[in-house]
């Protein structure tokens, strides 16, 4: 069995948003008490879709300081910028040969973020979740705390270490490596270990304030979209006043908020903020309008999130620690990265 490790990774690109917190940055925060775990800032994804970046190193220590600010300790466990450990680009290169272009073709991801132009997209955004397992395997992490739109590039990630260990099982017992584990019905000779996702929760996909149907985005043009980690109490009040919503009052159970997915996200933000399920929610709003539940809201969005946006101000105005927390991080990571790929590559023949 593999030893339990907690892998999950944020992008430097553009502002951080509600949905990044409750689907990702909250539950690392979670899972310290119980779990090992390494956070990282990917920049290397960053340059998928956008190659040239006005401020990268300035948006590389805004998620450090929102991870730290939201309660992540970076001595317990560890925290660092993809780019400093160059193990994850040489495992993403192999990870190249070991998936099937199909695969990558079927991302949905890919599809919506490459547009009509798919000729003309990089590359490296077709290969995007090569160096998403990479990134994850390279510390053979067996738990990834990421929100829901993520969830078939967890698949896929599966889908390359599967192959990996078939593909070179002999090597692997001869090098005296890897473990036995049960997958599905099957005894495999693992090299990697089968990632779990772990996306529950009441609001795993946040979406957007504008329309419900369209997940909550860094890159949607339109700011009233989302709430920013840095939104201050004023705009996040006028960002959740101005939320789209139906006319109807709140149903008193969760089988109400079928076909209404304004009301399931606006309930499923505050039962995720407030550590509750919907149901829960539904108990003390049923029945009421969305003139009721619309300031509750704010009071608690409020609530949370300000303490964050002082603390993660405070940080960027000590880019010098940050930078520090980096490279301790970066040093640390990089050991553990360094010590997989000898391994991996003694089992290819390199
Ligand atoms: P974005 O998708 O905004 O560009 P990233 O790709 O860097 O952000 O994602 C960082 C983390 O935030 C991932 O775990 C992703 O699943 C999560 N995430 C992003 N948007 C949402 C959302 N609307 N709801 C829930 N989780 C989200
Ligand atoms: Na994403």
């Amino acid at each position: 069995e593999f030893k339990h490790l907690v892998f999950s990774g944020v992008q430097p690109t553009g502002n951080l948003h509600l949905g990044n917190y409750l689907g990702a940055i909250r539950k690392f925060v979670a899972l310290q008490e119980s779990h090992d775990c390494i956070y990282c800032v990917v920049d290397l994804h960053a340059i998928t879709a956008q190659l040239v970046h006005d401020d990268l190193p300035g948006q590389i220590r805004s998620i450090t300081a929102a991870f730290i600010a939201a309660g992540i300790d970076p001595k317990q466990h560890i925290v660092f910028n993809q780019s400093q450990v160059p193990q994850h680009a040489e495992l993403a290169w192999i990870f190249n040969c070991v998936a099937r272009i199909g695969w990558m073709n079927r991302m949905t991801q890919f599809k919506d973020k490459a547009g009509k132009d798919r000729e003309n997209a990089s590359l490296g955004l077709l290969a995007y979740p090569s160096l998403m397992a990479a990134d994850i395997l390279v510390y053979r992490a067996t738990h990834v705390p990421v929100g829901d739109d993520q969830k078939q590039h967890l698949e896929l990630t599966r889908d390359i270490a599967m192959k990996f260990n078939m593909d070179f099982m002999a090597k692997i017992r001869a090098a005296g490596l890897g473990t036995d584990i049960v997958v599905g019905d099957e005894p495999v000779h693992a090299y990697f270990p089968m990632v779990e996702p772990m996306i529950e929760g009441p609001a795993p996909r946040v979406m957007s304030l504008k329309d419900g149907t369209k997940k909550m985005s860094k890159s949607d043009p339109s700011d009233l979209s989302r709430i920013n980690l840095l939104d201050d109490a004023e705009t996040i009040s006028k960002k959740i006043r101005k939320a789209k919503t139906d006319p109807d009052a709140l149903p008193s159970e969760v089988e109400g908020l079928k076909g209404r997915p304004e009301a399931d996200n606006l309930v499923g933000i505050f039962a995720a903020l407030s550590d509750r399920s919907k149901a829960d929610v539904l108990k003390d709003f049923g029945g009421q309008q969305f003139s009721v539940f619309k300031p509750a809201l704010v009071d608690l969005a409020v609530e949370v999130l300000a303490p964050v946006n002082g603390e993660m101000r405070r940080l960027m105005g000590d880019p010098g620690y940050i930078d520090s927390v980096l490279r301790d991080g970066g040093a640390r990571a990089g050991a553990r990265a360094e010590k997989t790929m000898k391994e991996v590559r003694d089992i290819i023949g390199f």
